[in-house]
């Protein structure tokens, strides 16, 4: 298709002062919406912000055909905005949807929805430094029937909301080992609702005995850790960044990326592997100072305060000279144009 994005504006303009709101709590004014009818994406358009609807048919009700992105715009010291790594969103969104069966979102069409929604909303930028734009870039199965069967109709849409801080302290989180998130040839590295979803439940009960947020592991050994609620897991141990590799169970995170991008710029020794709690618990009993924090687009750089490994919780360097701090100024100074974007991750709207 032609990407002719019809424009209706919204009448009234609402920015609203959205910092001690929950994240995502408030959209901005407009969403982008295209439909997926006969093999080809049609109707291209950015409306108000409104309701969608759906008949209660629409497969993604029932079988769990929804993928979806997380991707941040910042206000840059020119006074611009820049949108941060455009390219490797658009590139795992096809993948989680090629892995759910959904039907590829050409570049021009990724691109175009999201710069033009930006532009329009670009008000509701926060003027805070922390703060930023949050957008969610979405596709669910529209075709109304009940048999089970993958959708031949969808809707691709992008909404944004204003962000900051998505943890406001560092976290204590528990190694999990009764439940699993995914499994090898599962799900896991497609950012599909069911993810989510199915984290709910062992999420819930870890926050029930006060932590907040668990801390996968391995579906097999119940040993290697796989990434955070949220995030993936990131982890600085005498001089060395460890993050558990992709194996296909957990995200190809472009926080993840971004930071290890970084730290090999910055000369630090960067190992993705596997890694297992006992290689933790060692660490810990050894007295090294333990980093640990999650990377995600909303967490940011999360630092993690504790590990608890069975009933032993081991405390983790959250000083403020510890490597995480670093990497995560680096990132921010990217994304707001204070550094040089050396990389290319910036496209500028
Ligand atoms: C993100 O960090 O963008 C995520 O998708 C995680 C969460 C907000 C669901």
């Amino acid at each position: 298709m032609e990407n002719t994005i019809l424009i209706e504006m919204q009448m009234e303009k609402q920015v609203v002062n959205t910092k001690s709101s929950p994240f995502g709590k408030t959209p901005t004014d407009h969403m982008f919406v295209a439909e997926y009818k006969d093999g080809a994406w049609e109707n291209a358009r950015i409306v108000p912000f409104q309701n969608l609807t759906l008949s209660p048919l629409s497969l993604c009700l029932h079988y769990g055909q929804t993928v979806f992105e997380g991707m941040k715009a910042f206000q840059n010291a020119d006074g611009g905005i820049n949108v941060f790594r455009m390219e490797k969103h658009h590139d795992r969104f096809n993948k989680s949807l090629h892995r759910m069966c959904m039907p590829a979102v050409p570049k021009s069409l990724f691109f175009e929805a999201v710069t033009q929604l930006i532009k329009l909303d670009a008000d509701w930028m926060p003027e805070d430094a922390e703060g930023s734009l949050y957008i969610r870039p979405f596709m669910i199965a529209t075709e109304e029937r009940i048999g089970v069967k993958v959708s031949d109709e969808y809707l691709f849409l992008v909404v944004a909301t204003p962000a900051y801080q998505y943890y406001s302290k560092p976290l204590n989180v528990k190694i999990e080992t009764s439940y699993i998130r995914s499994a090898d040839g599962g799900t896991g590295t497609a950012k599909c609702g069911g993810n989510y979803g199915g984290a709910f439940y062992p999420t819930q009960l870890a926050r029930e005995e006060g932590f907040d947020q668990v801390l996968w592991t391995d579906s097999i050994h119940n040993e290697f850790i796989e990434e955070s609620g949220t995030m993936n897991a990131m982890f600085y141990i005498n001089d060395t960044l460890i993050t558990p590799v992709l194996s296909g169970t957990i995200l190809d995170g472009v926080t993840r990326d971004s930071l290890l991008a970084i730290a090999r710029h910055n000369g630090i020794k960067v190992e993705e592997r596997q890694i297992s709690y006992n290689e933790l618990i060692k660490a810990f009993e050894e007295g090294a100072r333990v980093e640990a924090f999650g990377a995600g687009t909303a967490a940011v750089v999360a630092p993690i305060d504790t590990i608890t490994i069975g009933h032993k919780a081991y405390k983790c360097n959250t000083e403020p000279d510890a490597i995480m701090f670093t990497l995560a100024n680096a990132l921010y100074d990217i994304r707001k144009g204070y550094a040089p974007d050396i990389f290319n991750w910036n496209t500028e709207i």
